[in-house]
């Protein structure tokens, strides 16, 4: 679908971001380990976590939307446990959703029937050896295609040893996976991380009942078969978040409140980011929903300046480089991003596709093997781009939009709706044309 978005000449409003995509698939696939009940309030309404719902039901998982007494999604599960869910009949499809794929080869290694996994077209590109290899060590059977490092896969599990791992690289879908098989395992496993990476896993486990602790980087995860189910209220997504912020802090005329976002300190690195930049972006009521941090913020008009983004960073801001890019085009001064190869494996290669779109805008980007440096410019364009199939690249140029000088036209806006329907919506609301 093609859409057209205008140039703003002033951004106000409120909104209340889209529920956490990360711990909505979290709080469905973990609460599924453990057999009961569990409602689930403020349920993501994107098409990921769809996916990871059609999959648990498959394995006789049931599923039901609640009326809730405000307009969010309330979700009720109704789990056998993982011990007894049913053999898959037909091939588990995870579609666009790479936390949905990863994290139900960690459960599918811990059942011991016989399963087959696949995605769409470009979740079939993204890398599954990081996972196929270390399930292999705990004893799961795992094949597929590209020299088994790539979907579809196919999966025998059960009688999993727990073991000693040295992850290559920092991703928290690997480490969530690795998890789950962990809790089924004979024995404890120690998991060590090159880096930080968001930490929902952990904390929902540990609010479950499983004994996992962190030293530095490394985790022990105990064996722990039997979890209790938890009711959940999903905070805001902070990576939805980021989209409203960056359009605000890059406007000459904006101000903006945004309540209900999550502020775990493993996914909020871009406030801290964005305000070394210069970013007016002030965090109010900051409490405890779901075992999770989550605040208000007002956030306004802002000068920015560029900036060199800290290593350590990029595993706590990857999925918010891109629009971190757009609120560079905007600041004076250069930003530089590098240690960031792992953004060439997301929906789309995220790297060449930022630098690519936004410099049909007029941006001055250049393209490393692992990152981007970007030359403020403090305007773009208007001008023809393309989602490439990629939520977040979408989300990105529709902010670009608002921002250019003339009209950018969008193809393949409908993407949105894998994290944000009602992300378009949301877009008309603050922007007054
Ligand atoms: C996610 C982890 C991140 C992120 C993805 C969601 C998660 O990937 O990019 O959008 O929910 O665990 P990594 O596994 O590379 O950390």
């Amino acid at each position: 679908m093609k859409k057209l978005i205008l140039p703003c000449h002033e951004i106000e409003g409120h909104l209340v971001p889209p529920a956490d995509k990360s711990v909505s698939h979290r709080a469905a696939i973990l609460n599924s380990l453990a057999k009961g009940e569990t409602v689930i309030d403020n349920f993501s309404e994107g098409a990921d976590c769809k996916s990871t719902l059609n999959c648990l039901k498959a394995m006789g998982v049931v599923t039901e939307k609640l009326v809730s007494n405000n307009c969010e999604e309330r979700l009720r599960i109704i789990s056998p446990g993982l011990r007894d869910f049913i053999e898959p009949s037909d091939v588990l499809n995870a579609k666009n959703s790479g936390t949905t794929m990863r994290f139900l080869m960690g459960l599918l290694a811990s059942t011991s029937f016989f399963s087959v996994i696949t995605g769409d077209k470009s979740l079939r590109t993204r890398p599954m050896g990081r996972i196929v290899n270390p399930l292999r060590l705990m004893g799961t059977q795992i094949m597929g295609r590209g020299n088994d490092s790539l979907a579809p896969l196919t999966i025998r599990g059960g009688d999993l040893k727990g073991i000693e791992y040295t992850m290559p690289v920092a991703s928290a879908q690997l480490k969530s996976s690795l998890t789950i098989a962990a809790l089924f395992a004979n024995k404890e496993t120690t998991l060590h991380q090159p880096a930080q990476s968001r930490d929902h896993t952990e904390r929902m486990l540990s609010a479950m009942g499983a004994s996992i602790t962190q030293d530095g980087n490394t985790l022990k995860i105990k064996p722990c078969p039997s979890l209790n189910p938890v009711n959940i209220r999903v905070s805001g997504d902070i990576s939805s978040a980021s989209f409203w912020i960056v359009a605000a802090i890059a406007h000459p005329n904006a101000r903006i409140r945004l309540d209900n976002v999550g502020i775990n300190p493993t996914r909020s690195g871009i406030v801290n980011v964005l305000q070394n930049m210069g970013a007016n972006i002030s965090l109010i009521n900051t409490r405890s929903e779901g075992g999770e941090p989550v605040s208000d913020m007002i956030i306004e008009s802002s000068d920015l300046v560029g900036v060199d983004v800290d290593k350590d960073m990029i595993p706590i801001i990857q999925d918010e480089i891109p629009i971190l890019a757009l609120a560079a085009c905007f600041a004076k001064g250069n930003t530089m991003i590098r240690d960031a190869e792992e953004l060439r494996y997301k929906e789309s290669d995220r790297l060449n596709t930022t630098a690519t779109e936004l410099s049909k805008l007029g941006a001055r980007i250049k393209e490393y093997p692992d990152g981007l440096l970007i030359q403020g410019t403090g305007s773009l364009n208007g001008g023809s781009c393309k989602a490439h199939n990629d939520h977040r690249i979408a989300m990105m140029l529709g902010i670009a939009g608002l921002l250019a000088k003339d009209p950018v036209t969008l193809t393949g806006s409908e993407v949105v709706d894998i994290s944000y329907p009602n992300f378009w919506k949301d877009l008309e609301t603050i922007s007054k044309v």
